[in-house]
């Protein structure tokens, strides 16, 4: 009788087996923990509350209603075969103007954007990607401020086999970045023999809540321009800066005279439709630069993640109805604000404080006087603690590779005015039992 000898099955790629996707950490495990047992006020009262997913629902209202009022308008046959057939990367042109002009507004025209700059792509994680695919080479690194975004692990690493070199913040200045913080994470690199290709700045902030200062901008600009390097300006909760006035763009910075022309092609903002506008399932997203060649580049490395046609034209004419997108940012900035004020009021009577913020979907919360010690270890003890019994699902600051432990993300526009008191109630009462048994 043959001996039947078992075949190893066939292996995947270094890229798929690798695990640079990040999505090992706390930040995600939440969201399991959250998918098992989800908060429902009628069903689920004792489930986990979802404060780790930056979504705002809180405008929702406002854009069903326009495309309720403005979709299926008798042409449907025609544009169903506009649609079907259009598959140019370059995007349709209404589109792209229409991007333009609202990123122009959410600016409030300090800024202009050419719609031939405009490069669509499927939401800002692939745009983040692409980015870092024409900038960098594998082994290469990108210079980016902590904490951020957890999700940069995986979009800014993972399939492109550029490293992140962390450009360590503090709250000793409200987590802005200082020049010397910038010098320390180049030399950092450059002792390591990692080539530098650039610094990726989110503003605002993703955790912070926080916008960057004008003058800590000007500082980044003059360390890229003196390293010779790019700058990637993540600006995805731009129209989500309920202080208007505080949000100041790159793109503003270097339309301003002191900033030479030939210096512009070093810049990039990356944009998308997810959490302005509140659609991240529409998968809207954009680069921006100012660099010829890149604009080139990207716009035939779109091809892998394009927008659909039918979302393009729908969102075209969403968006360049004037008197829709000025009361809709107007709107959605006033509710951010209201509901940023709920949660800072709600957080400072249970005794927690919280950085200044002004921006974005969540707040940075500072427990750090819950620690037994100051570590890494101690904060994700707590988060375990605050996420199993007290039912709150927030992203621990080690997640956003945050130097300072103690500190938390926590989201307050992907659920009702209700939930949120509930949340807020339940925060409370653990605080209650610390005072009284002084032990957790
Ligand atoms: C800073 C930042 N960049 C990019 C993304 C990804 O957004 P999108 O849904 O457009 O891919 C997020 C989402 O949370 C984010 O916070």
């Amino acid at each position: 009788m043959a001996i039947e000898i078992e075949k190893p099955i066939a292996g995947l790629s270094k890229m798929a087996t690798s695990d640079t996707h990040g999505e090992d950490s706390p930040y995600f495990a939440g969201w399991k923990a959250y998918d098992e047992d989800p908060f429902d006020e009628v069903h689920n009262p004792s489930g986990v509350i979802q404060m780790g997913l930056a979504e705002n629902q809180v405008s929702f209202d406002l854009v069903e209603k326009y495309l309720e009022k403005h979709t299926c308008s008798g042409s449907g046959v025609s544009s169903f075969r506009e649609n079907a057939l259009f598959q140019d990367y370059h995007g349709l042109l209404s589109f792209r103007k229409a991007m333009a002009s609202f990123m122009e507004k959410i600016r409030g025209g300090r800024a202009r954007f050419d719609p031939d700059r405009v490069v669509i792509t499927a939401g800002a994680t692939a745009a983040n990607e692409l980015l870092t695919f024409i900038l960098a080479n594998p082994g290469d690194a990108l210079l980016v401020p902590t904490p951020y975004y957890p999700g940069f692990d995986r979009d800014l690493r993972w399939r492109t086999g550029v490293q992140i070199v962390p450009i360590h913040c503090d709250s000793s200045n409200n987590f802005q970045v200082t020049p010397q913080a910038l010098e320390e994470a180049y030399e950092e690199a450059e002792s390591k023999n990692i080539k530098v290709r650039g610094v990726l700045i989110t503003n605002p902030s993703n955790p912070l809540g926080a916008t960057i200062q004008r003058c800590v901008l000007e500082g980044i600009l003059e360390f890229v321009t003196r390293k010779n390097i790019h700058l990637v300006s993540d600006e995805i909760y731009s129209g989500s800066a309920f202080c208007g006035s505080e949000f100041v763009s790159i793109s503003e910075v270097i339309e301003s005279r002191n900033y030479m022309d030939s210096e512009r092609p070093r810049v990039h903002i990356v944009y998308s439709l997810s959490k302005d506008l509140g659609l991240p399932g529409f998968r809207v997203g954009t680069i921006y630069s100012y660099n010829d060649k890149v604009v080139t580049t990207a716009r035939r490395m779109s091809s892998f993640t394009l927008i659909s046609s039918q979302t393009q034209q729908l969102l075209a004419s969403m968006l360049s109805d004037e008197k829709f997108t000025e009361d809709y940012i107007k709107t959605n900035r006033e509710r951010l604000r209201r509901r940023y004020e709920m949660i800072i009021h709600g957080l400072k009577s249970a005794g927690i404080e919280c950085l200044k913020g002004n921006a974005g979907l969540f707040c940075w919360m500072d427990l750090s006087p819950l620690l037994e010690k100051p570590t890494k270890e101690c904060e994700l003890a707590l988060w375990n603690r605050i996420l199993h019994q007290v039912k709150l699902n927030i992203s621990p600051g080690s997640s956003c590779h945050c130097s300072e432990p103690g500190w938390f993300r926590v989201c307050f526009a992907n659920m009702s005015e209700n939930t949120l008191e509930i949340a807020l109630r339940r925060i409370h009462d653990f605080m209650e039992t610390k005072r009284t048994k002084k032990t957790y």
